[in-house]
């Protein structure tokens, strides 16, 4: 498959636990090519659009409020099967339910505070990388 990419998110609970460093080390090791990455922190109406999918869901307010409570990492990574590779590095939502050695199961707390976020698709993950990178923010470095 040609090469693709993905919006991941190192979440306020990953920053305030000190690690995206080791969230980064897994996701270098496991082949992904950073593209782009910042750390911003999100209002509340910016989370909102962000997650504006999920507006009709129970837990949209919780959502908001946790992913604007604090400064995250978003990146655009690429590799062949991006998405599908990021999701299986990640975890389950629910870390209760992620395999051993995944980000969630080894450091998140909850389905809301899971650490990190990933696309769902390669279309979403086009999307969403525009939501937080200009193209000129896209580095092709390789
Ligand atoms: P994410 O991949 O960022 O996409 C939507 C997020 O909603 C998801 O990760 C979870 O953190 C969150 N989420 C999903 N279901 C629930 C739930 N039942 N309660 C709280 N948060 C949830």
């Amino acid at each position: 498959m040609a090469s693709e990419r993905t919006l991941a998110i190192m979440k306020p609970d990953c920053v305030r636990k000190h690690l995206v460093g080791e969230v980064l080390r897994r996701i270098q090791d496991a082949g992904f090519v950073i593209r782009a990455m910042k750390m911003i922190r999100m209002s509340k109406p910016e989370a909102e659009e962000f997650y504006a999918v999920h507006r009709e869901r129970p837990f949209f307010g919780e959502l908001t409020d946790f992913m604007s409570s604090g400064p995250c990492v978003p990146v655009v990574l690429e590799k062949e099967n991006a998405v599908s590779d990021f999701r299986i590095l990640m975890g389950a939502t629910n870390p209760a339910d992620a395999d051993t050695g995944t980000i969630r199961h080894d450091f998140a707390d909850s389905m809301g505070e899971n650490m990190v976020h990933g696309s769902d698709s390669a279309e979403n993950g086009k999307i969403e990388s525009t939501y937080f990178f200009t193209e000129h923010e896209l580095v092709n470095s390789s």
